[in-house]
């Protein structure tokens, strides 16, 4: 075999590999998409507490660090999160799962209320600027978003 054969032959096989590791993990589907969910719920509070922190007064503003916060809320609001609604991935059904059957069978709505996410994070990063007032505006206009689609689709 000549060279640039066996490196195409790598290229070609080089995709292969994490698939085999994600096989190998052993989670099904609707495991993986409560492990995402959670992923990506926790990323969400740990960019909030920060603002809310700022936005109390606890810690001092600081626009550098605001903005920061704010821009991977909209890195987050941007990504779809509603493709790990999947059937059978709800409360009672995987374990550790606290997502409502409703969600699934409500999926517009769910991507609907996803949607004011993502344009509450839209504004964050230009929002935050100008001090504590303003960073406590965001996260209004922002945990709104969230109360509203936990109201519904998020078990007790
Ligand atoms: C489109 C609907 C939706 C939006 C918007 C939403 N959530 Fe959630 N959230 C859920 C659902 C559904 C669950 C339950 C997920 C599960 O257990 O599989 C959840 C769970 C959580 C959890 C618990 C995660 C865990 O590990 O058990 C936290 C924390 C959370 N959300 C924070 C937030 C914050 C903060 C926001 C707004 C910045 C937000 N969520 C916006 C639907 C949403």
């Amino acid at each position: 075999m000549r060279p640039i054969h066996a490196a195409v032959i790598a290229l070609m096989l080089a995709p292969a590999v994490p698939l085999a590791v994600a096989a190998q993990d052993g989670a099904s589907p609707a495991e993986q998409a409560v492990e995402v969910r959670h992923g990506y719920m926790t990323a969400l509070s740990l960019n909030m507490a920060p603002l809310a922190a700022m936005a109390k007064g606890d810690v001092p503003y600081e626009e550098a660090t605001a903005t920061m916060h704010a821009r991977n809320l909209a890195a987050l609001g941007a990504y779809g999160i509603e493709m790990h609604f999947l059937p059978g991935s709800a409360k009672g059904e995987v374990e550790g799962s606290n997502m409502l059957p409703e969600a699934v069978q409500n999926l517009d709505d769910v991507a609907a209320k996803h949607k004011a996410l993502a344009d509450a994070t839209a504004a964050a990063p230009a929002g935050v600027v100008g001090g504590q007032e303003q960073v406590a505006a965001v996260l209004k206009s922002i945990g709104g978003t969230c109360k509203a689609c936990h109201d519904q689709y998020r078990g007790k």
